[in-house]
């Protein structure tokens, strides 16, 4: 088997390689990647890429994910976002292969308090809620093969994530503010690259669970409880960390003033994942117990 990666560096591409290598013959591309097209942005070169590799499927982790910055581009972020999943569908169809794709809660305008099924209606309040809609709309319209699967805060051992900020703020500041009103599961892209690659194993053999999927950690969390967990965990888990700050301050998203709205309501049901793969999603704690292992 053939298994095309695209946006193999972000946080959910890095881990991908590792989760697809064992699955067969993998092919991971980003941008930069110069024998074979790779960027988002080239339309024909991402085409010519599929024609020439001829992928049995194709996992696409890259996006444009600069939520505010996206307000102020929208063309780049449909272009990304939408229009590039539209030709790797397309181009999936003509081969019968299979593509997988990732989106966001973003697509939802985050009001009320339950957890979003895959049959609640989408509002996104955003540009790249938008465009990440469309992008899900064009697959969902080229290509019957497909994984689509909405997730949210995601966080990763590699790179900057907002575990890392409140533990850098918590030892410069004596008083942090965290916003305590939108909730949501932080989700390690460890948990989404294992759990793409058990679902790809899936529907190899049972085509017909193709779909719409939503994909978190469990239980839910705010901003704050993250942060507050957080700290709590390294300072158990350190004694040498010099954590200065007396003050855990609870906030509205409203105080800290952003180009693109985000949604207070981040919840999303994951029961269909669970039952049509016979998965059990941990704990949120657990995924960032380990990250805050490897990191601290
Ligand atoms: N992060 C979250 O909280 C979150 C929440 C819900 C859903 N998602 C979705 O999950 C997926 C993976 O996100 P992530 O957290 O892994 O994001 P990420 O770490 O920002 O990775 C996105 C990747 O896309 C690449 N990229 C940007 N423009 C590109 C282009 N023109 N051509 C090719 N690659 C390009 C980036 O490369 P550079 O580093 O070179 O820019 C980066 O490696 C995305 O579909 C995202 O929308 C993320």
């Amino acid at each position: 088997m053939k298994i095309l990666l695209l946006g193999k560096n972000g946080q959910v591409g890095w881990e991908l390689q590792r989760s697809l290598a064992p699955l067969g013959e993998l092919v991971a591309l980003d941008r930069h990647s110069v024998d074979l097209c790779g960027d988002l942005g080239n339309l024909p070169g991402l085409a010519a890429t599929v024609q020439q590799l001829r992928p049995d499927v194709i996992v696409n982790a890259a996006a444009h994910t600069a939520v505010d910055k996206a307000e102020s581009e929208p063309a780049l972020a449909r272009a990304l976002n939408a229009q590039a999943p539209g030709v790797l569908a397309q181009e999936a169809a003509k081969l019968g292969a299979l593509l997988v794709h990732y989106s966001t809660d973003y697509v939802f305008d985050g009001m009320g308090h339950r957890p979003w099924t895959e049959a609640d209606t989408p509002a996104p309040l955003n540009v790249y809620g938008k465009t990440k809609l469309e992008g899900e709309q064009r697959i969902q319209a080229a290509c019957p093969r497909h994984l689509i699967l909405r997730t949210s805060w995601v966080y990763a051992a590699r790179g900057n994530n907002f575990a890392k900020t409140m533990l850098r703020l918590a030892q410069e500041r004596e008083r942090l503010t965290v916003i305590d009103d939108q909730f949501g599961a932080p989700t390690g892209a460890d948990l989404l690259a294992d759990v793409s690659a058990h679902a790809i194993r899936q529907l190899l053999q049972s085509p017909a669970n193709a779909g719409l999927y939503h994909l978190a950690a469990g239980g839910e969390t705010s901003w704050h409880g993250y942060a507050k967990y957080v700290l709590a965990q390294a300072e158990y888990a350190q004694s040498a960390l010099k954590i200065i700050a007396k003050e855990l301050a609870p906030v509205p998203g409203s105080a800290f003033p952003t180009a693109a709205r985000r949604p207070h309501n981040s919840r999303l049901d994951t029961g269909k994942l669970q039952t049509v793969f016979d998965l059990r999603l941990p704990d949120w704690q657990r995924g960032v117990d380990r990250m805050l292992a490897e990191i601290l």
